[in-house]
Formats: structure tokens, sequence, C-alpha cells
């Protein structure tokens, strides 16, 4: 896509970080806007920032891991703009520790952010964009995380692995259909800096923190630490909606801020060539 001005993007998870600033690039290249995020307050200053641009701007104040929410921030496209031509399933969470420790609310709460609201949002609109037959693009945001391994946020690195081949398979799935007026877009980046390190702050009611002795343990305070140091190295976010559109510009499908991270998706593919264990 060469052209963005009177098209229109939805944004999931635009109230902070990496979906705020590609809902900015997107308005300060004349797109109409629909936002959404789980967090209300911060969804109402992205609005605001994105309007300073003299675009329209609709947002959907919503937990965006349900699929009737996901189909609601499609109708708000359809009933404000009449259509959508970029999409950028974004909202995400993280929490850390092994799969044994985490609450069973836990491992809902980030499969359901990470990787079935994506597909959900996948659903509904790719078939809406088949249906509309003119130029789009789709962007999941999965995360370096989903190209690599570690120790820790196992569900993380799960979910966001989930996410990468959801999006790669569904380019082969479009492509062996005939359909290209879609262009498939899949974000990994390594660490930028926003607050995806206080996710809790945005938990929906029923992944509440509650009194599961997992919250007071020291896997999830060293884990809250390791998280926020991680973030403190990364990168500012100022680029990240440019490298985004100059990616739908150029058909680029995988989208990373640290190529030089792939030495660990490297390493892990070495380790399945050699029938080795992992990170040996
Ligand atoms: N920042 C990084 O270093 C980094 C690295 C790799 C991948 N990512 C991914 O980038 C994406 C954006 O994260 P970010 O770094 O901008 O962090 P962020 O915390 O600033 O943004 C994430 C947004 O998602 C929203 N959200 C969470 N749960 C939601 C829900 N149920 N419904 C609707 N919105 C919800 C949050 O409120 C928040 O505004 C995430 O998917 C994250 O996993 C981030």
């Amino acid at each position: 896509m060469k052209e963005f001005k009177d098209k229109v993007l939805c944004v999931t998870g635009a109230a902070s970080g990496i979906g705020r600033a590609v809902a900015l690039e997107g308005a300060l290249r004349g797109m109409k806007v629909v936002i959404n995020d789980i967090d209300a307050e911060g969804l109402t200053e992205t609005e605001a920032m994105c309007k300073e641009y003299g675009v329209p701007v609709v947002s959907l104040a919503a937990d965006i891991s349900s699929a009737e929410n996901v189909e609601a921030l499609l109708n708000v496209c359809l009933d404000n703009f009449g259509k959508v031509n970029i999409m950028v399933a974004n909202a995400g969470v993280t929490a850390p520790g092994p799969v044994w420790e985490l609450p069973i609310q836990d491992i809902n709460w980030i499969s359901k952010c990470n990787f079935v609201s994506h597909t959900y949002a996948m659903h509904y609109f790719l078939k809406q964009m088949i249906k509309q037959g003119d130029e789009c693009c789709y962007m999941n945001t999965a995360s370096g995380a989903g190209l690599g391994i570690s120790f820790s946020s196992c569900m993380y690195h799960a979910t966001k692995t989930a996410d990468v081949v959801q999006t790669e398979c569904t380019y082969l799935a479009l492509k062996s259909r005939g359909i290209t007026n879609i262009s498939m877009h899949v974000l990994c980046p390594a660490y930028i800096k926003t607050t995806i390190h206080l996710s809790d702050n945005h938990r929906p009611d029923w992944a509440a923190i509650n009194d599961d002795p997992y919250y007071q343990s020291e896997e999830f305070i060293a884990g809250k630490i390791r998280a926020a140091r991680g973030v403190s190295t990364g990168i500012p976010i100022d680029s990240v909606g440019l490298t985004v559109f100059t990616a739908f510009e150029e058909d680029q499908f995988y989208i990373l801020t640290h190529p030089e991270a792939l030495v660990v998706q490297q390493q892990r593919m070495k380790n399945v060539f050699e029938l080795s264990h992992p990170g040996t």
C-alpha cells in the first residue's frame, strides 16, 4: 500500500506504546482512525493526539479478548467509515513464570490477549477485507519472543510464537486461494520503551489479581523486575510507527526492530536440525 490518505485504520491496544504510535502514524498520513483499548483513559488521550492531525477518530474502550468485542470493533469501523483498510491487532500482555506456577486465570489471560483475540480479529476483519476486495494491510503485533525461546515468561513466548505462525499460515491460505488484495505482516519487536511490563494495571475483571500465592511469590516479583529492566534497555518508541508503515509500503511480511536478535532463532533451528536439546 502506497497511499494512505482517507483510508481506514483500526488498531487494538492503542492507549499507549506501539498501538498509539501506529495510530498516530496513520493519522499523520491522513487516515481515518478507529482505536481500541481496555484502558479508557489512555485511549481518550490517543484519540485527542490523533485528532490534532485533523482526521476523524472513533474509539471503542473494551476488553478485546472476547469475540463479541472484536466483532463490535469491526462494526465501529463499518458504521462510521463503511470499510476498513488496515487492521493492526496489537493488544498484548505479559506475566512471568513457568506454566506450573502461573495461575490458570493467567494462562487464559495471556492466551486470550496475545493470541486468541488476534485470531478472532483475523476471522472478522479478513472476512470483511476479502469482501471489500480493495487494497488492505493486516498486521499482528507478535514479538521477537515469537521467534526465539527462553526460560522466562513461557506463556509469552508460546502465545507470540502462535501469533507468528497464525500470520504465516494465513498468508499462505490467502495466497493459495488467489486472494491478492490483502498484504499480511507480523511485527516482531525486541525491547521498545513502552509500558508492557505494567500489564497488570489493565487486567480485565475476570483476570484480576487475587489471593493466589503466585502474586506474592519470588517468581512473580523477580519476573516483574526483570521485565521492567528489559524494557528500560529498549529503543525509544519514536521510530516504530514509521517502521510499520514503511513495511506496509514495501509489502514486507516480517517486521523487525532488532534484526540482530535473530541469532536466537538460528540457535533454535540448529537444535531442531541437530536433534539436540533447546538452548544447547
Ligand atoms: N515493548 C516491547 O518491548 C515489546 C516487545 C515485543 C512485543 N511487544 C508487543 O507489542 C504489543 C504492544 O505492547 P506495548 O509494548 O506497546 O505495551 P503497552 O503496554 O504500552 O501496550 C499494550 C496495550 O494493550 C492494551 N491491552 C491489554 N489487554 C487488553 C485487552 N484485553 N483489551 C484491549 N486492550 C488491551 C493495554 O491496555 C495497553 O494499552 C504487545 O502485543 C506486546 O506484547 C512489545
